[in-house]
């Protein structure tokens, strides 16, 4: 079975990223489970910029796939922040609940139509031959008035979905796992790794 290192050390993430890729004859695997520790740091401009340092960092210690996401939330009314800055919002080790609130403080009066925000993330993978492609998701909402839900992370309690009149932190998480940002460029990075299959050996 081939095998993708995937550039994270958060165990939730490997748990998701396996289960959308399940049907394919790869087993997705964390930096720890490979053996290497390295610390990345983060310092580009964009999504895709971050994604591809993260990926570029652990190439150097492996030829097996290299893969790498990076996501943040941004708000229109803010002209895109927090963006690639959403977990140093206000801090790194702040919790969300204070980070959230100080959003909605910033937003304060703001109406609706002025509210729009989006979730977004990039996956990238790299290969052997050292080339590097990615993918994008999206997910479209607003934030909202009040701190809602429980389910989720980070800024969840405050994106609210119209399609779906609830925020992300009160969905269920396998409705958030079909619709989210990295759903969606998960599933897209899937169908790209199929095409690529034949010479990932
Ligand atoms: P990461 O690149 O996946 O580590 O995400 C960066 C930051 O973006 C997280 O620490 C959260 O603040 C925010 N973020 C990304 N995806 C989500 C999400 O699905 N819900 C809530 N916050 C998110």
């Amino acid at each position: 079975m081939k095998r993708i290192i995937f550039a994270t050390k958060n165990k939730n993430k490997i748990v998701e990223i396996n289960d959308i890729m399940k049907d394919l004859d790869i087993e997705i695997v964390s930096m720890e489970e490979a053996g290497i520790d390295v610390d990345i740091i983060e310092d580009g401009n964009t999504f895709e910029e971050n994604a591809i340092i993260k990926v570029k960092s652990v190439m150097k210690f492996t030829s097996d796939i290299v893969m790498a996401d990076d996501s943040g939330l941004e708000i229109d009314y803010l002209n895109g922040a927090p963006g690639v800055y959403s977990a140093r919002f206000e801090g790194e080790n702040t919790p969300y609940d204070i980070k959230n609130k100080k959003i909605l403080n910033m937003l304060e009066g703001v109406e609706e139509e002025k509210r729009t925000a989006r979730f977004v993330c990039i996956i990238a993978a790299g290969f052997k031959d050292g080339s590097i492609i990615t993918t994008k998701g999206t997910i479209e909402g607003m934030i909202g008035y009040e701190i809602k839900g429980k389910n989720g992370f980070g800024y969840d309690p405050i994106f609210y979905v119209p399609e779906y009149k609830m925020t992300t932190a009160q969905m269920p998480k396998d409705l958030k796992n079909r619709i989210s940002h990295r759903g969606k460029a998960l599933k897209e990075m899937k169908y790209k790794l199929m095409e690529r299959l034949g010479d990932m050996v």
